[in-house]
């Protein structure tokens, strides 16, 4: 007897350190689904996270260490997820071949399709089967992120006793969260606005095909209210949130907002342009927003009327289920866009 067999693999905890917040959730399955077991997040200092590169390691392994104990989380192993300069994602297009072909040609050619040293990177790739007859080529997705990156995330965790098994990259995370919980598909835009970076991820029949990282996002929001109102970065935060009346500056504060928004609403459109002359066949359907970014007042109605197409807020718990008792269903709704990546994390197995 084999007792593993049937067996399910570890679900990991998911942890999306971002360059505001530390996002953690952890998932058990239940039933055919799964439940949450619990979630939250923790706000870094400034610049302790940058451009997706671990700039105070000491200063984040303790937040995630403080979050896992407030949230009493007990398994050791996570899985983060990447973005940034130090992350490639290149769609080519090749002959068929089977995996292990697949992998030599893709190890012994890497250096034609990635900007990087081979050495230098951890390599992934996976076959994304768009062929459809036979000999017609395929489209395969690679991965290359740059070792030194990696590996300052990997040290930090294992510096707090936590053992990292997966290790995502923000857009892909996103879109598993997306297809667990939407179950469709439909063409959909995918934008995740956090504090310094939006990531857009045009999805055409249920493959990505435009997935772009842009250096803008609502610390821009933050960094012009306290250059407009001489203010400190906290009060400046307090305003964004609305918890510090502003009476008089309304209007200013008006428009930083109108032209911070104008800008990520012009970025998402060039990526939809993109988009739609590459598939005219297949335009997107609706547009679905995550991230703190997203909870801009009035940000859906404006990109909606820009783009013509039904923009929503990302919800990552749509079909996954939570226990009102322990988690509080107005905190859960809140929080819900900026907890979209983690899910997606958090909805991966480990193997080991
Ligand atoms: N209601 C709101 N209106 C405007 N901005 C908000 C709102 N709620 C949160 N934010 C902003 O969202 C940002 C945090 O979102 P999120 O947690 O997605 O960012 P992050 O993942 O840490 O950043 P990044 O992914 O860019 O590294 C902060 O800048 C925060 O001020
Ligand atoms: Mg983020």
């Amino acid at each position: 007897m084999n007792l593993s067999l049937g067996a399910q693999k570890d679900l990991v905890v998911g942890l999306d350190i971002g360059s505001h917040a530390i996002k953690a959730c952890q998932l058990k399955r239940s039933g055919k689904g799964y439940s949450i077991v619990t979630l939250g997040s923790t706000v870094l200092p400034e610049g302790a996270v940058e451009d997706g590169s671990l700039n105070e390691p000491e200063v984040v392994g303790k937040a995630i260490a403080d979050l896992f104990n407030n949230l009493k989380i007990r398994n050791r192993k996570v899985g983060i997820s990447i973005s940034g300069y130090s992350v490639i994602v290149k769609k080519v297009n090749l002959t068929v071949m089977d995996e292990k072909r697949l992998e030599e040609h893709i190890l012994a050619e890497a250096e034609q399709y990635i900007p990087f040293d081979i050495n230098d990177v951890y390599l992934d790739f996976q076959d994304l089967k768009t062929n459809t007859k036979e000999g017609e080529r395929t489209d395969v997705m690679l991965v290359a992120a740059k070792k030194e990156i990696v590996d300052d995330y990997l040290e930090m965790l294992r510096g707090i006793r936590l053992m990292p098994v997966v290790v995502d990259v923000d857009g892909f995370a996103l879109e598993n969260s997306y297809e667990y919980n939407y179950q469709t598909r439909e063409n959909v835009g995918l934008v995740d606005i956090g504090a310094s970076k939006m990531n857009i991820n045009l999805i055409s029949q249920g493959i990505s095909v435009v997935a772009r990282d842009i250096i803008v996002g609502s610390r821009q929001l933050t960094e012009q209210i306290v250059n407009v109102l001489d203010v400190n970065t906290e009060e400046a935060e307090a305003i964004k949130l609305g918890f510090l009346p502003i009476e008089e500056k309304k209007k200013a504060v008006e428009g930083i907002y109108t032209s911070v928004c104008t800008q990520w609403v012009l970025e998402i459109k060039k990526a939809i342009d993109l988009y739609h002359s590459n598939h005219p066949d297949h335009p997107l359907n609706r547009l679905i927003l995550s991230g703190g970014g997203a909870k801009v007042t009035g940000l859906l109605e404006f990109l909606s009327k820009e783009t013509e197409l039904p923009v929503t807020l990302f919800n990552p718990f749509a079909r996954i289920e939570s226990n009102p008792k322990k988690i509080d269903p107005a905190y859960l709704q809140g929080i819900a866009p900026e907890m979209a990546i983690a899910t997606g994390i958090a909805l991966r197995t480990s193997e080991i």
